[in-house]
């Protein structure tokens, strides 16, 4: 499959097709449309086709091109956060039902895979945190108490992970969490939204959105599509300008997949305690035809750093590797190498509901986390409901319009980093000479608002768009890995010819006007 998020291949990308769809030749109205085929959007839609909703899914690239072909698909309630800093910003019962609907989430991503008879390598295993960094044994002993106050009330700390070959140290086991192969999972679900009279349509970018009786979306190629509700599941929302995107930072994280003896590591999620931390699991190892191979592959994430702020991408992969192989000495050959975004709360949780401001019929679910598959889940579960008018027990705790005083200190630290970025317009760009630009290659030229993003393809054509990004103006930065020029302050993200690819910007970068490009030529003679 061919995602749309980036250069990169993933695992599962490169082991899956998903289903084509056309895209939209007409105008449409209906009860509800979903803006954005990954996990959250997909989910939604489901339910809500079974639920008997007329449905419309609009993706403008594949189903799930996005974040959700990026992953690596833990399924789990062990939180990123950490469960006691979660009840101390969001109480007891909040942590509590935070446990319960990751939980939950698991639960339904099997009985709906069970239900709907989807192969998608569905495995309940273990998950383990163990030491790494500054932590100590009291850091695990502490989550261990919050997880039993949250009522994961089958946590234990344990002396090791039960590896033969690396002793880990202590670790909290967490038992009945789950993979998936999150490519299968979401064609399953697409089947089962056509089959529930849902439509789906590709190739469609949705250029604005507004509210209203009914709400409209119009789109890039000018057809509008009207609906009761809409409902933004586009990782970041697009339709929003600055609340939400003031509550949560884009961060890029780093994968790593290769190959090791069948056996040889046993099935189960890892992850160590620094920040940013790694992850790991195991995937059955197949050809593109679904035919089992004679290994496994291992597959580990970590080398977070905010979007747009990395000096070497490349260099996330090359520790990586490295981190790996000190602990995993079967590894062999690495066979995959990606990357991916992930939005990161100020207050640890996702936001999904009501859009906050007076907007009555447009929903969102973002704020996804390391937890996104199962934050996706639950933004399923809860729009559901709330689509449909009814009320659901966990709709507060996730609700998009809350504010947290105690998550003060987090907010200010990511809007203050935000601030800084904007230094970009009295600096120089990231290159001087457009004829030092390899194929293949982009760099931010010139000072101020002049900036141009320059990119030049593999047939050694000069591609040129303002490097200013169309959301609030922050200057982009080139990235190797992905090929992609990547935002700094709120992570929108466009392909080398800046077409939008992350929200939230909704449209692309602007055309070079005909004066800067003749400034440059002027200023290279
Ligand atoms: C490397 C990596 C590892 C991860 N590991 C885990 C993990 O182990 N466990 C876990 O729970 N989570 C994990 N996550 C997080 C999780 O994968 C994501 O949070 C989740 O997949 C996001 O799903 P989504 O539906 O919100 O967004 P996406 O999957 O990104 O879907 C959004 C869709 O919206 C579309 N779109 C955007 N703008 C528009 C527009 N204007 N018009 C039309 N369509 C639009 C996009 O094309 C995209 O398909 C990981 C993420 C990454 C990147
Ligand atoms: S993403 Fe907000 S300024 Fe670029």
């Amino acid at each position: 499959m061919q995602s749309d998020s980036g250069h990169t291949t993933s695992v599962w990308m490169g082991t899956t097709e998903v289903p084509q769809f056309q895209p939209l030749t007409q105008d449409l109205r209906t009860n509800v449309c979903v803006v954005g085929a990954g996990i959250a959007g997909m989910t939604t839609a489901y339910l809500l086709a079974r639920a008997g909703r007329a449905v419309v899914v609009i993706d403008d690239g594949p189903i799930g091109g996005g974040e959700t072909s990026r992953t690596t698909a833990h399924l789990t309630a062990a939180l990123d956060d950490r469960y006691y800093n979660i009840e101390s910003i969001h109480g007891e019962e909040g942590a509590r039902i935070a446990a319960e609907s990751h939980m939950s989430a698991i639960h339904r991503v099997e009985s709906i895979a069970s239900m709907e008879d989807i192969d998608c390598d569905f495995e309940r295993v273990e998950g383990y945190l163990f030491l790494g960094g500054k932590e100590t044994r009291k850091d695990l002993e502490r989550e261990l108490d919050a997880t039993h106050r949250a009522g994961l009330t089958d946590t234990q700390l344990v002396d090791r992970i039960p590896f033969g070959f690396w002793d880990s140290g202590p670790a909290l086991r967490f038992p009945r969490q789950a993979t998936v192969h999150p490519l299968k999972y979401l064609k399953g679900l697409a089947r089962a939204i056509l089959r529930d009279g849902g439509r789906i349509y590709t190739g469609v970018h949705a250029e604005k959105i507004e509210d209203g009786e009914p709400g409209t979306i119009t789109t890039s190629s000018g057809h509008v599509i009207s609906a009761d509700n809409i409902v933004v599941c586009t990782n970041t929302p697009v339709n929003d300008w600055l609340i939400i995107h003031s509550k949560q930072a884009a961060y890029r994280t780093y994968v790593i997949a290769g190959r090791v003896p069948k056996g040889s590591v046993p099935h189960g999620l890892y992850w160590d305690t620094p920040d940013p931390y790694h992850y790991v699991r195991l995937q059955q190892a197949e050809d593109k035809s679904g035919n089992e191979l004679d290994y496994e592959m291992l597959i580990v994430g970590g080398e977070d750093h905010r979007t747009g702020q990395a000096e070497d991408t490349e260099e996330s992969f090359v520790r990586l590797e490295q981190w790996t192989r000190e602990r995993f000495p079967m590894l062999e050959r690495v066979e995959y190498r990606w990357s991916g975004q992930i939005m990161e709360p100020v207050d640890y949780l996702a936001y999904i509901g009501k859009n906050p401001g007076t907007d009555q019929h447009i929903w969102i679910a973002t704020g996804d986390s390391g937890n996104g598959m199962t934050h996706g889940t639950i933004a399923g579960i809860i729009l559901n409901e709330l689509v449909q008018g009814r009320k659901h027990q966990w709709a507060r705790l996730y609700d998009p319009s809350r504010v947290k005083l105690k998550a003060t200190p987090e907010y200010i630290r990511e809007n203050v980093n935000v601030a800084e970025q904007y230094k970009d317009y009295f600096t120089s760009g990231e290159q001087n000479d457009v004829a030092a630009i390899k194929p293949g290659e982009g760099a931010v030229i010139g000072r101020g608002r002049g900036k141009i993003a320059v990119y030049r393809d593999e047939r050694g054509n000069i591609h040129r768009r303002s490097a200013i990004c169309p959301h609030l103006y922050c200057i982009v930065h080139w990235n190797d890995t992905e090929r992609t020029w990547d935002c700094p302050c709120h992570g929108s993200r466009f392909d080398p010819y800046g077409s939008v690819v992350n929200g939230p910007a909704i449209v692309g970068l602007s055309p070079v006007f005909p004066e800067q490009r003749q400034e440059k030529t002027a200023a290279k003679r």
